[in-house]
């Protein structure tokens, strides 16, 4: 295993995992990240005062890319705006849970989405060189954003990424740095993972010139990490990943087959047209439609999800006598 991620496991990652870790490029601080994390999930197992130690949960959030040259230009991106994992955060804090936020840079963020996405300063305006003023109908929204994100530093740690690279590694540190929490810790696996990429050292290294022709490129199979998080980064974790299909015949079939294959705790299914309406949760032998109350304007399928969530995970810690 790669020792910029820390401390070697003792089962060696299967040789596909190794390679990839191995020729990927260092991540930036991970030191520094490594830190964070260590300090966070001290702060919130052992909260000061009477508080009893909070559960921790890793969103993953947004898509990966793929770089085809080391000094990108140009990449492959996944489908993700990042509104699953943002709003399944701030149902989790509600809950109770510290949650470390894996995200892609520019995605959406917790507690920001009522804000305008693309004309923030539009919220704003300056009345006197000193006064910065909020405009009437945006008052509310940012009110609860600045509040929100004040009181919440502790309990939300905010990790972004862009590449499949630094995702993956840093989902590995994440992890190993959860090991000890046990049946407390979650892997809410929200984040649209690259399936392929271009290896490091057989990357380009300035940008690929199109007066060469048309492009023919190998792009290698990204290993599945699902099955390293669950048999040697975070065994105790209670794990739920997402499978998105366009498809709606073949979602819950290749759902339940990536439950046994991963021995996932929770699989969600989601349809992309649908997704913010329905989703089928496929757990043991069970599969649970959870939709969205359509009875209210502003609800969500996150919220009914959430709820569902914790009370197995609850069940599973009480299981698990930890
Ligand atoms: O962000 P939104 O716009 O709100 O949309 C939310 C969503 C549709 C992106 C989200 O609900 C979702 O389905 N995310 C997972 C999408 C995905 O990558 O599906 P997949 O079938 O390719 O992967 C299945 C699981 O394997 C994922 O949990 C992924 O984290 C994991 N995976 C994937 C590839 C890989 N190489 N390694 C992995 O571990």
């Amino acid at each position: 295993m790669d020792s910029r991620n820390g401390p070697a496991s003792e089962t060696p990652l299967d040789a596909e995992i190794e390679s990839f870790f191995d020729s990927a490029p260092p991540l930036k601080d991970c030191a520094g990240i490594i830190k964070k994390l260590k300090e966070f999930i001290e702060f919130n197992s052992t909260p000061p005062g009477k508080g009893s130690p909070r559960r921790v949960v890793c969103v993953t959030s947004g898509g990966t890319t793929v770089p085809l040259e080391q000094r990108c230009v140009r990449f492959i991106d996944n489908f993700s705006s990042g509104n699953r994992g943002a709003t399944s955060t701030e149902y989790f804090i509600k809950a109770g849970y510290a949650v470390i936020f894996l995200y892609r840079r520019g995605s959406f963020q917790p507690y920001c989405q009522s804000l305008p996405e693309d004309l923030l300063l539009e919220c704003f305006e300056c009345s006197d060189d000193s006064t910065i003023q909020v405009h009437q109908p945006h008052t509310e929204a940012v009110k609860r954003a600045v509040r929100d994100h004040h009181a919440l530093g502790c309990q939300l740690l905010k990790l972004p990424f862009t590449t499949i690279f630094e995702y993956l590694q840093m989902l590995q540190s994440i992890a190993m740095s959860m090991r000890d929490l046990g049946s407390h810790a979650v892997f809410y696996l929200a984040a649209a993972v690259s399936d392929f990429y271009v290896p490091w050292e057989s990357m380009a290294e300035h940008k690929i010139q199109s007066a060469s022709g048309p492009l023919d490129m190998r792009l290698v199979q990204v290993p599945k990490m699902l099955s390293a998080l669950k048999k040697e980064w975070a065994p105790m974790a209670f794990c739920i990943s997402f499978k998105l299909e366009t498809d709606s015949n073949i979602l819950l079939e290749k759902a339940e087959m990536a439950r046994e294959k991963y021995r996932m705790h929770m699989v969600v299914a989601n349809e992309l047209s649908t997704r913010k309406e329905e989703v089928t949760v496929v757990t043991g032998n069970e599969r649970i439609l959870v939709c969205r109350d359509k009875t209210r304007a502003d609800s969500d399928v996150e919220e009914p999800l959430i709820e569902l969530i914790v009370s197995r995970h609850s069940a599973y810690v009480k299981d698990s006598g930890l």
